[in-house]
């Protein structure tokens, strides 16, 4: 019964704990990254071989493996710097739910990419990254792993589609449901200008 009460605070603002700068940066620029890269990637899937069909796969190619040492950054800054505290009021499953949504989001944008580079190593077209740094092939050129891998890089797309709507759904629920900081304290200071902010952690 006493476990079914909510605390009489559950529906205050919990303190604002941002995260720091790089670590919002880093977020955001991942975030843009990836929100390029997907509409290109399909676009590009569907065009008629052409110059400019192999142009537009160098640029996403370039954006991906950008993705790929911005996470290397990324992962190695969130090893080193504590994370804001979840809000107080929720539940173990919600934080369970959070932290394995954040794991399988790192994993995936290591998979992506990977996946990526190693198809356009399987397929014979080496990632030249910005058209002055030639990526050492992963595997040699060999046509069936090249399908295949097309396959799972077109699959843990579709994985990333959703867990990016069920990411900003939950973002979003904090924000106008709970009323909690959650998505402010990934927000740039810019943008969270007029609601309270305590010091920076991770
Ligand atoms: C986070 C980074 C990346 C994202 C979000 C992404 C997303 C996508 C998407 C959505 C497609 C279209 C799949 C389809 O419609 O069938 C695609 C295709 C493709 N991606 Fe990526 N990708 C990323 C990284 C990379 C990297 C690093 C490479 C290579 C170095 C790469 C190489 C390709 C190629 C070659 C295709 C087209 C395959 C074809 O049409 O035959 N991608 N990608």
């Amino acid at each position: 019964m006493l476990a079914t009460v909510k605390p009489l605070c559950s529906n205050l603002p919990t303190p604002s704990t941002p995260y720091t700068r790089t670590a919002i940066s880093l977020h955001w620029v991942i975030a843009s990254l990836i929100f390029a890269a997907f509409p290109l990637g399909v676009y590009m899937h569907g065009l008629s071989l052409s110059p400019d069909k192999l142009r537009l796969f160098s640029y996403h190619k370039w954006m991906g493996i950008t993705v790929l040492l911005v996470a290397v950054v990324r992962v190695a800054w969130r090893f080193t710097h504590r994370p804001p505290e979840l809000p107080g009021n929720m539940a173990a499953w919600e934080r369970f739910a959070a932290m394995l949504m954040h794991y399988l989001l790192y994993a995936i944008i290591f998979a992506i990419p990977l996946s990526g580079w190693i198809m356009s190593s399987a397929t014979g077209l080496q990632t030249v990254w910005f058209g002055v740094l030639p990526l050492p092939d992963l595997v040699g050129r060999d046509k069936i792993l090249g399908d295949y891998l097309l396959q799972v890089h077109q699959g843990l797309n579709i994985v990333l589609f959703a867990l990016v709507v069920i990411h900003i759904a939950a973002a979003l629920k904090h924000h106008l449901v709970e009323h909690d900081s959650v998505l402010l304290n990934m927000l740039p200071r810019l943008l969270r200008r007029g609601s309270a902010s305590g010091p920076m952690t991770g």
